[in-house]
């Protein structure tokens, strides 16, 4: 009977255009996190991964080999750029901040005010095709692309062994599948926090920051409500969770006529949904790495971590009726401040800002 399976079996891998040539990528998660939710058209590979990188970190993929997704997604900031807003490779601005990719598997709406945004593969054409604003400018260059790819050296084979069943296409269902493997392959579970409470470490962190931890997750400053569970944040999504939670708020951040405006060339999920309640919310961003991810907010608006505890502190900085209901502003004394930003860096992951695995491929 055992024979039967097997030869099945092989008669079947020998059937299949693919030859099983493709290698199961396997996450290299803490037992305490669950595993992120994968498109069942696009199942993880390490072939596919690797391709993925090579393509994240190629300037090829500009209409002037100016830049790359890792012009804006810099490893060391945990995958944002630095800058107040992004920058495309023709010099136009982005009306909002570039985000960070850490964890981005576990995100089931992408990017700051698009609800109905929820697949990498999808989000990936936005950044190469997009012109309004233009970031990489690829807008009718696809061809030109392709062949570039098909040029280099490295790209056919590379393609052969992340899809062989499509026989090594180079298309835009490739590029972008591979970018999404690679995407999904960055995970950040490292942090002294994560030692500290998973970890059986019970020094990984400081006193204050423990005396911060306790802030954040009190009744008193509600952090804890939006940027709560395993990536800190409500927008997240992972094997282990029955219901998709997509939390968008509105946290008080302008109100230019009274009833709780916001620019209008940068509104919120209003923009996208055409919903009077979505003006001014935008998605809440993961508190991972927050200490190497400024300036904040889907704008960039506030500098440092200490004046985004003042924003909180006032219960928004331009709060409205609009404001949601949790942002309800506190008294903090000036070591309670210092607690709370020293949990905030305690959620800074070493591994994730310098593992070669999500560096530039050699
Ligand atoms: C010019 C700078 C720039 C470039 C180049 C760029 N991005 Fe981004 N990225 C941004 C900005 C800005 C946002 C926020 C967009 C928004 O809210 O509309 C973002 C958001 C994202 C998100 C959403 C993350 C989340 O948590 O929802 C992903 C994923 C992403 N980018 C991937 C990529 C990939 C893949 C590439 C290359 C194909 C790329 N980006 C190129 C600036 C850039
Ligand atoms: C009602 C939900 C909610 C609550 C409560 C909340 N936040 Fe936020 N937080 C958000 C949203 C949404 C954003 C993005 C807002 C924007 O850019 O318009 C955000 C952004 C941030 C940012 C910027 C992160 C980045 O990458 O730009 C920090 C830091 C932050 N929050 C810390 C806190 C702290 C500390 C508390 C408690 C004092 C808190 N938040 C309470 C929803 C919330």
């Amino acid at each position: 009977m055992r024979g039967w399976v097997r030869a099945l079996a092989l008669i079947a891998v020998l059937a299949a255009p693919s030859a099983g040539a493709e290698t199961p990528w396997v996450w290299d998660l803490p037992a305490w996190v669950p595993r992120p939710r994968v498109p069942a058209d696009n199942p993880m590979t390490v072939e596919k991964v690797a391709l993925g990188r090579q393509l994240f970190y190629d300037k090829q993929l500009s209409l002037n080999g100016k830049g790359a997704c890792a012009s804006c997604h810099i490893q060391a900031k945990a995958f944002t750029d630095g800058r107040k807003v992004g920058v495309g490779v023709t010099g136009e601005k982005h009306v909002r901040n570039s985000m960070g990719l850490a964890n981005v598997a576990y995100v089931p709406v992408l990017t700051w005010a698009n609800p109905l945004l929820h697949s990498l593969e999808q989000q990936a054409l936005v950044p190469m095709f997009g012109e309004n604003p233009v970031e990489l400018g690829l807008a009718g260059q696809e061809e030109a692309l392709f062949a570039r790819l098909k040029a280099d050296p490295r790209y056919p084979a590379l393609f052969q062994a992340a899809f062989p069943a499509e026989g090594g296409t180079i298309s835009l269902r490739s590029i972008t599948q591979a970018l999404a493997a690679f995407e999904r392959s960055i995970v950040s579970f490292s942090s002294p926090y994560d030692r500290y409470r998973y970890g059986n470490e019970p020094n990984a962190i400081s006193a204050a920051a423990k005396r911060g931890e306790a802030l954040f997750f009190s009744e008193r400053l509600e952090c804890f409500h939006c940027h709560g569970g395993i990536t800190f944040s409500n927008a997240v999504t992972h094997e282990r969770l029955a219901f998709v939670e997509a939390g968008f708020h509105q946290t008080g951040l302008y109100n230019l006529d009274g009833k709780g405006a916001y620019p209008a060339n940068n509104p919120g999920a209003i923009e996208v949904t055409g919903e009077a309640q979505d003006m001014g919310r935008f998605r809440t961003p993961s508190l991972r790495n927050v200490a190497v991810t400024a300036p904040y907010m889907h704008d960039g608006s506030i500098a440092t971590l200490d004046a985004a505890i003042d924003h909180y502190a006032a219960g928004g900085r331009a709060k409205s009726a609009q404001t949601d209901q949790l942002i309800v502003g506190f008294k903090l004394n000036k070591s309670e401040r210092a607690d709370l930003i020293a949990f905030l860096r305690s959620l800074t992951d070493q591994r994730l800002l310098t593992t070669p695995a999500y560096g530039p491929p050699k």
